[in-house]
């Protein structure tokens, strides 16, 4: 099998061809108004990266229903009130020649309580984490949740979603086999705590058109999650044939298993499935060219990138143009930060959020 070259566009079953294999990775960046609507700042943090040369540009994670608000300065994409700035935004990365993607959110028992207005929802009851199970027609209201946010985007002109079923969120928390005891449908069993994101999926592409390209975030590994489900899961995913692209949230493309003990590294795992027509990412510490070509060699058909993209709003140009290209390294000052595209809620984030990120 030929290995791609980083520059290769990417082609897809629905939806806009990838001018290469480089996609920003979804970064929260508290950006947004206490209303969810896009503000100017996150505009420009997105269309610089789109200028910058990526193929595909995606949001920070958007919340899809109130409830699943987990921090302020959160993007929505649950209401009539996000719409025309997500349309702004869709038209400004198009004409910069990337493919547009908001990636969907609902943060489950991990909401914030203060911006949910209400107590939080999850798959399980957690009296001391202010949590209560959702019944079963509220998983099905979920459910169809992710879908209208997915129609909204679609409405708004973006090219498509991912789905974000990684990191321990709401789909993550039904994936989780060590808490997930619930005794219907969506509980107990693999098949049955996949169930709500094969369903997310499932009607977000009977509700959108041909041309609306479909993705989704998993974990490997780790929020409770063993490696050999993390792995079925991926793979169960990419057999339903729904998805244009799944992306490993690896954290670090190099690791190995941190508990399964039976060698070899974690990408590994996930660039041997049978893919079909979806495209296998990966993401995590791909700082460099090299990193990322390294990638592609071991299977993988793109590569998301967040840190690097931070430092440079123009990362993917550079890692398409300078062979040996090695980013910048941290701390950066604001002034530094703020000719990247990051605004001042973005900088306060990674200063309070990362030691030595920002030289203050
Ligand atoms: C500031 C920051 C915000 C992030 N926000 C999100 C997010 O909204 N959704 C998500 O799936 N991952 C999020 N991540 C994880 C990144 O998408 C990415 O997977 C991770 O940073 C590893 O890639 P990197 O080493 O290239 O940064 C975030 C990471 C950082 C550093």
């Amino acid at each position: 099998m030929s290995i791609p070259a980083l520059n290769e566009p990417l082609t897809f079953a629905h939806g806009p061809a990838w001018r290469n294999r480089l996609a920003l990775a979804p970064l929260t960046n508290t950006q947004s108004n206490p209303d969810g609507t896009l503000t100017a700042d996150e505009h420009n943090w997105l269309v610089a990266r789109a200028r910058g040369g990526f193929g595909q540009v995606m949001t920070a994670a958007a919340y899809v229903a109130p409830a699943g608000r987990a921090w302020e300065g959160q993007l929505g994409v649950s209401d009539d009130a996000h719409r025309p700035g997500l349309a702004k935004l869709a038209d400004a990365i198009a004409e910069a020649g990337a493919v547009s993607a908001v990636q969907l959110h609902h943060g489950g028992r991990r909401a914030e309580a203060n911006l949910a207005g209400s107590v939080r929802v999850g798959p399980w009851d957690d009296p001391e984490k202010q949590t209560i199970a959702l019944s079963t027609a509220g998983v099905e209201q979920a459910v169809e949740e992710f879908v209208a946010a997915a129609v909204l985007a679609e409405e708004a002109g973006v090219h498509g979603i991912q789905v974000h079923g990684a990191h321990g969120y709401l789909l993550g928390q039904f994936l989780d086999p060590r808490s997930n005891h619930r005794t219907d449908r969506y509980g107990g069993s693999l098949t049955n705590r996949l169930r709500i994101v094969l369903e997310v999926l499932e009607g977000i592409r009977s509700a959108t058109g041909p041309d609306f390209q479909v993705g989704i975030r998993l974990t490997p590994e780790g929020y409770g999650i063993p490696l050999t489900e993390g792995r079925e899961h991926a793979r169960q995913v990419l057999a339903s044939g729904l998805v244009d692209h799944l992306d490993m949230s690896l954290w670090d493309v190099f690791m190995e298993p941190r508990r399964d003990t039976s060698g070899g590294r974690i990408i590994d795992r996930f660039v041997d499935l049978e893919r079909g027509n979806t495209r296998l990412g990966v993401t995590g510490k791909v700082m460099t060219a090299a990193d990322a070509r390294w990638c592609l060699e071991q299977g993988a058909d793109y590569v998301g990138v967040g840190l690097g993209a931070i430092l440079h709003h123009d990362w993917a140009t550079r890692a398409l143009t300078q062979d040996g290209f090695t980013p910048r390294s941290l701390p950066m000052t604001p002034a530094e930060l703020a000719a990247e595209h990051v605004g001042p809620a973005f900088v306060d984030y990674l200063s309070k959020g990362w030691d030595d990120f920002v030289a203050l």
